[in-house]
């Protein structure tokens, strides 16, 4: 119906009636319209988004990182290290990414980019066998001072200069390979990664 209609006649009625009850004959009004067609246009731009192509943040993701990144500043700010808090930094995401980090520019030379070792140069640290001490707080002080062995100092330098937040993050990588409750202990001769084959 056009405005000019609009204003000249009254509601067209129809002409059927039911029980007495009759019906005008009008369009929907083009507001109306809108917000059916645009709902439904973006019911199916926000499908698309959220569940098709996955392109829209999931809400969860963000949240979950917001929460870690809240953890492991309170993780960061702990004063006495003990293997708790080590642990617990090993099961957050970004403290071991941050350790990764640190491996990955110090570490795998002597120790393999996938942790495997180096025969000759250093030792395995993803098994579960630990020669030097098979406790987070042990293993974050190989680190941090260093290891000798009869005395004598071994490849294994002090990386004190890192800094204790860096220590632990790098602790908490190497960690968040293992289980908690099932870190052995080896002797130095018999550590695998360098027994000759
Ligand atoms: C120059 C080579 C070298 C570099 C670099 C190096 N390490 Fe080592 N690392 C060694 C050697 C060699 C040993 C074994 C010590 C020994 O001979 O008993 C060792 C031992 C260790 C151990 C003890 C393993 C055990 O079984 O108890 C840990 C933990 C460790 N390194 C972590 C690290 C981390 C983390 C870094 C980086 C910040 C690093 N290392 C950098 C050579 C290196």
């Amino acid at each position: 119906m056009t405005e000019d209609q609009d204003r000249d006649s009254q509601p067209v009625i129809m002409p059927h009636s039911y029980d007495g009850i009759q019906e005008y004959d009008q369009s929907l009004p083009n507001w109306w319209l809108f917000t059916l067609f645009g709902s439904m246009a973006f019911a199916f731009l926000y499908w698309m988004a959220c569940f098709v192509t996955e392109t829209a943040a999931d809400d969860r993701v963000t949240l979950n990182a917001e929460l870690d990144a809240l953890e492991a500043r309170q993780l960061a700010a702990v004063k006495n290290l003990d293997d708790a808090t080590l642990w617990k930094m090993s099961r957050n995401t970004q403290t071991v990414a941050e350790g990764q980090a640190v491996y990955n520019s110090l570490c795998f030379t002597c120790h393999a980019p996938n942790l495997a070792g180096i025969k000759g140069l250093g030792f395995r640290l993803n098994d579960d066998l630990w020669v030097h001490g098979n406790t987070p707080t042990a293993i974050f002080n190989n680190i941090s001072e260093g290891i000798t062995f009869e005395g004598k100092p071994t490849g294994m330098a002090a990386q004190k200069v890192l800094g204790t937040g860096r220590i632990a993050a790098v602790t908490a990588f190497l960690l968040s390979t293992q289980k908690e409750g099932s870190m052995k202990t080896a002797l130095r001769k018999d550590e695998p990664s360098q027994l000759n084959p």
